[in-house]
């Protein structure tokens, strides 16, 4: 695995952590009654998470000296909230699984820092995902 490996994977992680921002910022600002304030406090709550992902990762592109590059999905979220909760399930879930991926080629390029917080960020991960599945009451 080499660095310039990682930088494309890293810039992957990137497009879809951004992508993730923006639509749970969408999907806070279109939540409407009561019944699902806690679904619009945690969407609210995630984006700042999630820009901190993107943040992270940028930063690391541009200090293994590669260029981050934004192409995010701008596909409109689904409209009710229970499909959006699963959607999203899914989707954290992906991003689990690519955060792993990214520990394992960040060892083999001998980045532990990046391993670690690769780890870190599934982690996250996999908490928003059992966060969500609490809400939509599964
Ligand atoms: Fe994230
Ligand atoms: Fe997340």
């Amino acid at each position: 695995m080499t660095t310039n490996q990682v930088i494309e994977k890293l810039n992957h992680a990137l497009n879809r952590e951004v992508s993730t921002f923006l639509r749970y910022m969408l999907q806070a600002s279109q939540i409407k009654g009561s019944q699902w304030e806690a679904v619009r406090q945690m969407y609210m709550e995630e984006v700042t998470d999630e820009v901190g992902h993107a943040q992270y990762l940028a930063n690391k592109i541009s200090m293994l000296g590669g260029t981050p590059i934004l192409h995010p999905d701008l596909t409109p979220p689904p409209s009710d909230v229970p499909s959006m909760l699963k959607n999203d399930i899914e989707q954290e879930k992906v991003d689990v699984q690519g955060y792993l991926e990214l520990a394992d080629a960040a060892e083999q390029a001998g980045l532990i820092d990046l391993k670690m917080k690769m780890e870190e960020q599934a982690a996250d991960e996999a908490h928003h995902a059992e966060e969500m599945t609490r809400l939509l009451g599964a």
